[in-house]
């Protein structure tokens, strides 16, 4: 998202124990051999590695073809596309792509055209702004959820956050109503920015092989920050979530800064809340101090009251708006809004095939930034696997088990099934080991290390006391609990995928900076200092269970650009697939992984815009142990880690870049492999309000197609993308 707020409150003292691991490693060269992990035994590896076959992973075996399907292919079968700096979408040659929803369609007939020029209302009704996570849920003949179907579906998609060059008549139009005090025009602009968040649901469909959006049809919905939401799951009725809009904790208002997302066996669209509490006023000193330890310490770690990107949207009356202030004005929780931030950071379940129903927050999840939610392929008689990773510097990556073991009867059972399945479960934090295993610890209450008077280390002189009373108290403040059991501190967990064809699961970490990640502070899992191109990690669970407490993992791919040392491009990148900044990622039903990137200021945007990449990865242990030897600019270190294959032996090769100023995120295919969902997410990010259109973007054109440039004083607009290959085939391969 743009100006993307990255909260960094974990003062936790979980440092990595990198003598261990030097153990662990140490261990382990004896046992593969590589008696000497210096970087130059690291190249030959590669070199082996990429003289060797190009196998799909390992496995050795031929590719085989499932329901028409390439499932494990050989061979990418398209040519890499070079970096670009164009404001257009560039494709390999034979692939096409049209604007299939941008900001401001309507979803229905008879509203008024989108203008495009800060003055368009309805957002209600219109796409909202900053397209991200989506999923396409195909839909038959009867109305229900099949994912099988492959022309006709409803595409749900999150709006993360706004566009403020862009999406106002004038940079300054919300100011000069706040100085002005001009409250109707006030309201006007908070209500355009409130309805511009949030998700669309809308059925598209496929005619003589293009895609358009159905208007008026009964799925087509928006969820905004007004939509009524039912609060579920162990958090629901706390005390802590109750407000003047909520005096019974189980009702709540809208979903906000949706990033990513995940959908379920059961038909049903997971949206996230990464950075949430950015939303809400900064609460005064004498306002913090006037609370308890324990509430102090979970406004702290959670980066509430310190206004990030607050909107001040509470200037306009009513309580739709007072809502985001959180100062204790009233004489009991349920005359104020106290408690307003309590009961956001949750995962919303949406379903997309019942709209009258309202939205449930799912609060076993926990609350942190969570980026999304991906459901591991459920089997019958297992629980259902959710891994949620914290989207915030030095947070760390947590899963979700059922209860309930997974029964296929429940297929398009919806919200129903959700109560089940995502109300009653264990939420778990990882470890990662020094043994190259990892570790799932459950914050539960009865975990006994959760027991008794716990501190938060506020600042070099302040500690603040808290306990953990109730199970609602430790899902509440989620990341207290995990800093207690000693998770791992990870550099920004973004987008997880599980392969479908063998279970290994993957973590793309998308950068670091010099404090959070200095080179005394390192881990194996986290072997760069700053880190400024992020990695992606992945791991094996333990005998291929989802639900289990132990794994094993590696490194697949450290970001880096071409031309740095091989010290820092120890994943070999070069002219065709060098990135930085990982950031969405999926891995489709024939086991080709898709790689998008969100590279802001540090990484190699001045030689290309955002992109995404396409790999056949391997599996968990493929690849060898290594000597990172990492420097933050003043401390140098050297630590060992484990790797995968190089990127030449996963084939990682460029398959899009996009317009100037964007974002690549969210993406969805067809079951039949043959259309590609893709979000462009604020080309021109860099404008102004006055220069929005003249040097950055002035994507997307009129013509509807995606690799043309716009036209001039055009302002850029988010949008999902469909992408086709000419010739009707399956892409990628
Ligand atoms: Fe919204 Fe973590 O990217
Ligand atoms: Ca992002
Ligand atoms: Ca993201």
């Amino acid at each position: 998202m743009g100006h993307h707020p990255v909260e960094d409150s974990n003062n936790s003292n979980n440092r990595p124990f990198e003598e261990i691991i030097n153990a662990r490693f140490s261990r382990r060269r004896l046992l593969t051999g590589t008696a000497s992990a210096a970087t130059v035994s690291v190249l030959g590896a590669f070199g082996l590695a990429a003289c060797g076959d190009s196998s799909s992973g390992g496995s050795g075996e031929a590719p085989v073809d499932t329901g028409g399907l390439t499932v494990s292919p050989e061979n990418l079968g398209f040519r890499a596309v070079p970096t670009s700096l164009e404001d257009r979408v560039v494709l390999p040659e034979g692939y096409r792509a049209d604007v299939l929803f941008a900001k401001g369609d309507p979803l229905i007939s008879g509203l008024a055209p989108f203008r495009n020029d800060g003055t368009d209302v309805d957002y209600d009704n219109r796409s909202g702004d900053e397209h991200d996570g989506m999923h396409f849920f195909g839909l038959n003949g009867s109305g229900q959820y099949d994912a099988t179907v492959s022309d006709r579906g409803i595409l749900v998609l999150n709006h993360e956050n706004l566009e403020d060059n862009t999406l106002h008549e004038t940079a300054t139009a919300k100011q000069d109503a706040i100085d002005a005090n001009d409250l109707v025009s006030l309201k006007r602009i908070v209500d355009r920015e409130m309805n511009g968040h949030g998700v669309s649901c809308v059925e598209v469909r496929k005619t003589d092989g293009k895609w358009a959006v159905v208007l008026d049809s009964p799925y087509n919905r928006r969820l905004t920050i007004f939509t009524e939401m039912e609060l579920k799951g162990p958090v629901a009725g706390a005390d802590f979530v109750r407000t003047r809009l909520s005096p019974d904790g189980r009702k709540r208002f809208g979903t906000m800064n949706n990033c990513a997302n995940g959908y379920t066996p059961w038909g049903t669209y997971l949206a996230a809340e990464e950075n949430w509490y950015a939303y809400f006023a900064a609460l005064s000193p004498a306002e913090i101090g006037a609370l308890s330890p324990k509430e102090q310490a979970w406004v702290a770690r959670y980066g509430i009251g310190a206004a990030w990107a607050y909107r001040q949207w509470d200037l306009v009356p009513g309580d739709q708006y007072a809502r985001f202030s959180i100062a204790a004005t009233g004489a009991t929780a349920t005359d104020d809004f106290r408690n307003e931030a309590n009961a956001h950071g949750y995962i919303t379940e949406v379903d997309p095939f019942r709209p009258a129903q309202k939205p449930r927050v799912r609060t076993a999840f926990g609350r942190f930034s969570h980026e999304g939610a991906w459901v591991a392929p459920a089997k019958a008689g297992q629980p259902v696997v959710i891994y949620s990773g914290d989207d915030s510097r030095r947070e760390y990556m947590y899963k979700f088990v059922s209860t309930a073991p997974w029964d296929p009867a429940d297929e398009n059972a919806g919200l129903v099934a959700g109560d089940k399945y995502l109300d009653e479960g264990t939420l778990y934090v990882a470890v990662f080991n020094e043994d190259g295993t990892g570790q799932w610890k459950a914050l539960t209450i009865d975990n006994p290390e959760l027991a008794g008077t716990q501190s938060y280390q506020l600042d070099d002189t302040t500690s603040l006391d808290y306990d953990f009373q109730t199970q609602a108290e430790v899902l509440a403040s989620a990341r207290l609990a995990a800093d207690v059991v000693g998770a791992t501190p990870m550099d920004r967990p973004e987008w997880a995928a599980v392969n479908p064809l063998n279970g290994d699961v993957y973590l793309t970490l998308t950068n670091g900076n010099a404090d959070n990640r200095p080179a005394d502070d390192l881990d194996g899992a986290n072997p760069r200092a700053v880190n400024s191109n992020g990695h992606i990690i992945r791991w094996k669970e333990n005998s291929a269970n989802h639900a289990a407490t132990t794994f094993e993992w590696d490194i697949f791919l450290f970001g880096s650009s071409a031309d740095a040392d091989a010290d820092y491009n120890v994943s070999g990148l070069t002219q065709d697939n060098e990135f930085s900044s990982p950031d969405g990622l999926y891995i489709d039903p024939r086991g080709v992984l898709w790689l998008q990137t969100d590279d802001g200021s540090s990484g190699i945007r001045s030689t290309t815009n955002n992109q995404m990449l396409v790999a056949i990865p391997g599996s968990v242990g493929d690849g060898e142990s290594v000597t990172v030897t990492t420097s933050d600019g003043t401390t140098q270190a050297s630590i060992d880690t484990l790797v995968g294959q190089s990127a030449e032996a996963v084939q990682l090769k460029r398959f899009l870049v996009g317009p100037r100023g964007c974002e690549i995120t969210g993406i969805t295919m067809t079951a039949d492999a043959r259309s590609l969902f893709v979000n462009i997410q604020h080309p021109g990010e860099n404008g102004t309000a006055e220069e929005f259109n003249r040097d950055d973007s002035t994507w997307p054109a009129s013509s509807g197609d995606a690799t043309a440039v716009g036209e001039a004083d055009n302002r850029p607009r988010s949008a999902t993308i469909v992408i086709y290959r000419e010739d009707g085939g399956e892409l990628a391969v």
